[in-house]
């Protein structure tokens, strides 16, 4: 039988994920029968390429999907635009694969992380939702070793989040930053993407500031752990954003029921998909941005058991924010759809 090929729209086509999701729906072969970048009225007149052919980008409206026959919507162009339009692609027929925070809780909504819950995707489902990108690489590693040591009793993690989080503005304000640095100019910028200058400096603030003294991003990584992983074992997230162009890093403290062995904790997240073991501390080898950046994958190390408990584990996560935190994660879900 002839593969089905699919009418793939991503709203959001000329920011930073989006980009990243032509790229990466070309280079893994996705059945794509038509694909339709959408983004705001600014992008009209640009193009995308997509397998060496041009495509314009046109407007999303609440007729765009209709009109193009939209079957796989990915939207990527903040939760504003997915509350303003994902209504709109469900009622043309489509399924959305929605990469913003907006539908993320909802209960009737499945949050997946194709590697944890791939069983919460239903062929009927109509919106299935893509988690925050510090959630999905902390939850590549928290799940296999859930399994193991009588599971997990709660999680401490600080992570350090690259300028991607924040899109393309993100990334093009610390450039134009370092640039400034290089001209002694550092004293002149005026922040815009970020509530205070970013080169040569990190802000332990990402998103506002919540009645409970964490930030909203910072209760995602709470809320949309105990969701996707369906328990309920406590998490407390610091998160901080450092000068690092678009690979998330983690530092993560685990508690379990029982005591901790290292080298099985090793054995079980080698054998993890999605996960890549780099834990050699004696020839300098664990996960830095700039090894995890391009890839699909969460590179773990630094693994130790706590000197003074042996039931806790600390282990060091780097994934790339673009591929592994949104555009794979968002790609994986559509595959895995497809083949139910
Ligand atoms: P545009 O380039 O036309 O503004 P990033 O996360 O890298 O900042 O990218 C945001 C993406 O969301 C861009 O593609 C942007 O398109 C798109 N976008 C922003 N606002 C809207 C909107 N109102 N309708 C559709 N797309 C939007």
């Amino acid at each position: 039988m002839q593969e089905k090929k699919y009418n793939v729209a991503i709203v959001g086509a000329s920011g930073a994920v989006g980009e990243e999701l032509l790229l990466l729906l070309e280079q893994r072969n996705f059945p794509i029968k038509n694909i339709i970048p959408l983004a705001s009225s600014r992008s009209i007149g640009r193009s995308v390429t997509f397998k060496g052919k041009e495509y314009p980008i046109l407007e999303t409206t609440h007729d765009i999907f209709r009109q193009q026959n939209v079957e796989i919507a990915f939207f990527s162009a903040g939760g504003s635009v997915s509350k303003e339009y994902a209504k709109s692609a469900i009622n043309a027929g489509a399924l959305v694969i929605d990469n913003t925070s907006h539908f993320r809780m909802d209960k009737d909504v499945p949050l997946v992380v194709p590697e944890v819950n791939p069983g919460d995707i239903r062929k009927d489902s109509k919106l299935i939702a893509n988690p925050n990108c510090s959630t999905i690489q902390m939850v590549h590693i928290l799940s296999p070793l859930n399994r193991a040591f009588g599971g997990i009793t709660r999680v401490d993690v600080s992570t350090y989040q690259a300028v991607s989080g924040a899109g393309k503005k993100g990334m093009e304000e610390l450039i134009l930053q370092m640039q400034k640095f290089f001209n002694f100019e550092l004293d002149s910028i005026t922040p815009h993407a970020f509530p205070h200058r970013i080169a040569l400096n990190l802000i332990p603030h990402i998103d506002v500031f919540l009645e409970n003294d964490y930030t909203k991003e910072e209760m995602k990584m709470v809320n949309e752990t105990q969701k996707i992983m369906h328990t309920d074992f406590a998490v407390s997230a610091t998160c901080v954003r450092v000068p690092i162009l678009r690979s998330h890093s983690e530092s993560l403290s685990i508690r379990f029921r029982d005591a901790v062995d290292v080298g099985k904790a090793r054995e079980i997240l080698e054998s993890s998909e999605a996960v890549v073991l780099l834990d050699k501390p004696s020839e300098n080898k664990y996960p830095m941005p700039i090894i995890a950046t391009d890839t699909d994958e969460t590179y773990v190390g630094r693994i130790r058991v706590d000197n003074f408990d042996k039931k806790i584990l600390h282990l060091f996560c780097v994934a790339d924010q673009v591929r592994v935190g949104a555009a794979t994660n968002a790609i994986k879900i559509a595959e895995k759809w497809i083949k139910l």
